[in-house]
């Protein structure tokens, strides 16, 4: 990357705008110890086009308003009834292509993803995670634990664990399908175990924005958190999904087209908020 270039006007608004203050200008120094790649000082610089490495473009020509995006939030659902129809390798790939600008600690951009749209797969996952989950509330929440998780959590805390038991074994009863849903795909969002960083909040991070575009694309989807919690107490599960032994599983998104459409926008609690 040629950030000091025969136009470089030595205004140095990229030196001054770069988070990890490395960048010297004189010196000619635009790359370094601490530099995270995040380009601040190319997004910044007024002689820079889309002829130069990274730049993809000037023109900030979106047309979004804020109540669009209002609008867009409130539309947005979990949806939880797709319909069979496959949903195209292609597409996928672009929308995860498409999804890299979304923000990572540091820039890491640490994530990768296993995209599973193979039927068997989907079910083994969705009835191994319901076994798995059945097993661990099982164990745990029982009057064996009970004293246990009263004295170090709390009566209250138990009785919201017993009441989460009830609910998960009440619904896979009656809905075999209460975890993958017959979603044509599902993406698992992982990364190498390492110390630091924040892959976790990354990821989650990336579900958000994800969901939303995905909403702008008339994708359906449906974040899944048991999926995440089965993986953690089932070795076997991850190798079936083809999880590296060495990532950590972050987040799972399920993705495909909806059977329904929602009528209604609906309203959610007022947020409480304090002023300091
Ligand atoms: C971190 C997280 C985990 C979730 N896990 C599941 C899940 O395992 N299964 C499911 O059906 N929905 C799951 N959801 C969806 C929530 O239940 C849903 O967001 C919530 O009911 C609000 O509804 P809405 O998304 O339609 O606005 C999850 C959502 C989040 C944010």
């Amino acid at each position: 990357m040629e950030l000091v270039d025969k136009d470089c006007k030595r205004c140095k608004k990229c030196e001054r705008i770069c988070p990890t203050n490395t960048l010297n200008i004189d010196s000619k120094n635009t790359h370094g110890d601490y530099c995270i790649e995040c380009y601040h000082c190319l997004a910044v610089c007024p002689n820079k086009t889309e002829n130069d490495e990274h730049v993809l473009g000037s023109n900030f020509q979106y047309s979004i308003q804020p109540y669009d995006f209002e609008q867009l939030m409130q539309q947005r659902r979990s949806n939880r009834d797709f319909s069979s129809k496959p949903i195209s390798n292609e597409l996928l790939s672009e929308f995860i292509n498409n999804m890299r600008f979304s923000p990572t600690a540091s820039n890491a951009q640490k994530l990768e993803f296993t995209v599973i749209t193979n039927k068997a797969l989907l079910q083994l996952i969705n009835d191994s995670t319901i076994s798995t989950l059945s097993k661990t509330f099982k164990k745990s929440v029982s009057p064996i634990t009970k004293p246990l998780i009263s004295t170090f959590l709390g009566r209250k805390a138990y009785t919201g664990l017993e009441k989460l038991k009830g609910k998960f074994l009440k619904k896979a009863a009656f809905d075999p399908n209460m975890i993958c849903y017959n979603a044509p795909a599902l993406i698992l969002i992982h990364s190498k175990k390492t110390p630091g960083g924040m892959p976790l909040q990354d990821a989650n991070i990336w579900l958000g924005m994800a969901t939303l575009y995905a909403e702008l694309l008339e994708l359906a989807s449906c974040i899944n958190g048991y999926i995440v919690n089965a993986v953690q107490r089932n070795k076997t599960l991850k190798k079936q999904m083809q999880i590296p032994d060495d990532h950590q599983l972050h987040a799972a998104l399920l993705i495909g087209r909806s059977k329904k459409k929602f009528n209604n926008r609906v309203d959610r609690k007022t947020p409480q908020v304090n002023f300091i």
